[in-house]
């Protein structure tokens, strides 16, 4: 029997990760990370590539990798936040996937990103870009179906409410 993917959409710093690593401990399945895939196969981290080939060549290879991860079953793929700008990714999960978009309020995300270094988008006044970048991506997470609370669920509670929506 075929299993669907689950995929995690969201905003830098709402708890991707965090909550694929306890998906993937509740059901057994496959965690993959766009991110870390990518990293792996350039052989550099995500602010080399964006540094280096700019952030263009970063979404192709985006682009690449959620159609090939959409081909397979029973994966959970957490994503890169902007995987929600091309509109192909998006149709890509959309196909046989379960799709949930995790948000935070700004407050939460400059809270847990302060003192990151990897995020080549928010190299400057964090708060500023944070609010900037979530209002022009706004309606691009606010059209995913399933929204969950990242702000009033903990990593425990975004997993079982995945979960529910997965039965
Ligand atoms: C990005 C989010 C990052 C990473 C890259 C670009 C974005 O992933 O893909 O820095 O455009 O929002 P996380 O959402 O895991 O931080």
């Amino acid at each position: 029997m075929s299993k669907k993917n689950i995929v995690l959409i969201g905003f830098m710093g709402t708890g991707k990760t965090v909550t694929g690593r306890v998906l993937a401990e509740r059901t057994g399945m496959e965690l993959v990370d766009m991110d870390s895939i990518i990293e792996e196969r350039a052989g550099k981290p995500i602010s080399d590539i964006f540094a280096n080939e700019g952030e263009p060549a970063f979404r192709k290879l985006e682009r690449a990798l959620a159609n090939e991860l959409s081909q397979r079953e029973g994966l959970i793929i957490s994503t890169g936040g902007g995987v929600v700008l091309d509109p192909d990714n998006m149709a890509d999960f959309h196909n046989g996937g379960l799709v949930v978009c995790l948000t935070a309020s700004p407050e939460t995300i400059f809270q847990r990103l302060e003192n990151d270094t990897t995020r080549p988008l928010l190299s400057g006044d964090k708060k500023k870009q944070i609010s900037g970048i979530l209002e022009t991506r706004k309606p691009l997470y606010d059209a995913i179906e399933h929204q969950i609370d990242g702000d009033r669920l903990d990593s425990e509670g975004r997993a079982e409410a995945i979960l529910k929506l997965y039965e």
